[in-house]
This record gives C-alpha cells, structure tokens and sequence, in this order.
C-alpha cells in the first residue's frame, strides 16, 4: 500500500504548526468523556489539502468512556472519525496530549489505526520532537498482507 506522503520530507516541505496542533488536541481533551480512568485525552491532526496549494484543515478527537471499559474510545479513534466524516483525506501530523497539554504517546491499537490514516511517515508530537509513526510500529501488518494472504478459494 502506498501512502500519498511516503518518502517525502514532510517536515521540511509542509509547514506544521505544532504548537497549534497541540492547544487544538489540549482544547478537544476538554470535551473527554473519562470519569473512569480521569484520564482525558485529546488528539488533534493536521489533514493534508486536497489540491496543490489547498488548505490544509485540523481534525480532532477525544476519549469517550463506557461503564463497560472494554468499549472505551481512545482520543485518536474520534479524530480517525472525524477525519473521514469531514471528507476524508491523509493524516501528516498528529498531537495527543492529556489536560495538562504534555503530549501522549499513542496506544498499540492507535498506532495501528493512525497507520492507515497517514501512513509510516505521519509524524507525531512527543517532547522531544515529531517523531515518525513508523518507527514506533516498525513491520506493520496492512492491507497489503491482506491482498496478499488472502485465500482465493475462500
Ligand atoms: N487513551 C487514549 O485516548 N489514547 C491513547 O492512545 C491511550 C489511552 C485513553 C483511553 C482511556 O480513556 C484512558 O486514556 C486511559 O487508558
């Protein structure tokens, strides 16, 4: 599976305004559903414009909760949401954060959801500086095993 950002030096070509990303993820935090963990968590993603020259537009999600804490919603989940209910489109940077605005590291199961949102060259907020998705899910497991694994007798 290709990304449309695979290979390209996205954090010198595409301009990112990381600390808007982040007061825009530490802004959705506020609308977390978390009386369980009292965790909040907000996520906020910077989509890549559809057009050349197009604007790029911001996305974000929270946490949402469930007395059945299996169904809980990660942050990134709702941003994934939002991102195909406002028509679509690839993830190039992506801030997670608690209430305090400190950036979080996403989950194992949101890594693999951001994965097919922006592909291995998403970068991501941590305190050190954007790091790439990839390299915190290196071997990745995509569509294209699918395509290629799949039985066609099934
Ligand atoms: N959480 C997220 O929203 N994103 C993550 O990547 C890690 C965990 C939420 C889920 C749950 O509501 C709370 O943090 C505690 O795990």
């Amino acid at each position: 599976m290709a990304w449309p950002q695979a290979g390209r030096e996205k954090s010198i070509t595409v301009a990112i305004d990381w600390p808007a990303l982040r007061a825009a993820a530490q802004a959705a935090a506020r609308s977390a559903y978390a009386p369980y963990s009292r965790l909040r968590v907000g996520a906020a993603g910077q989509v890549q414009g559809d057009r050349p020259g197009g604007e790029d537009r911001i996305v974000v999600g929270c946490n949402v909760e469930n007395a059945s804490y299996g169904l809980t919603l990660c942050a990134e989940c709702g941003l994934v949401s939002a991102l195909h209910a406002s028509g679509g489109g690839s993830l190039i940077a992506v801030s997670v954060v608690a209430a305090d605005g400190a950036p979080l590291v996403p989950c194992g199961r949101c890594r693999q959801l951001l994965l097919e949102a922006g592909g291995p060259g998403l970068l991501l907020d941590a305190d050190g500086g954007p790091c790439e998705l990839g390299s915190l899910l290196p071997s990745a497991f995509t569509g294209s095993d699918l395509a290629a694994r799949r039985d066609p007798g099934a």
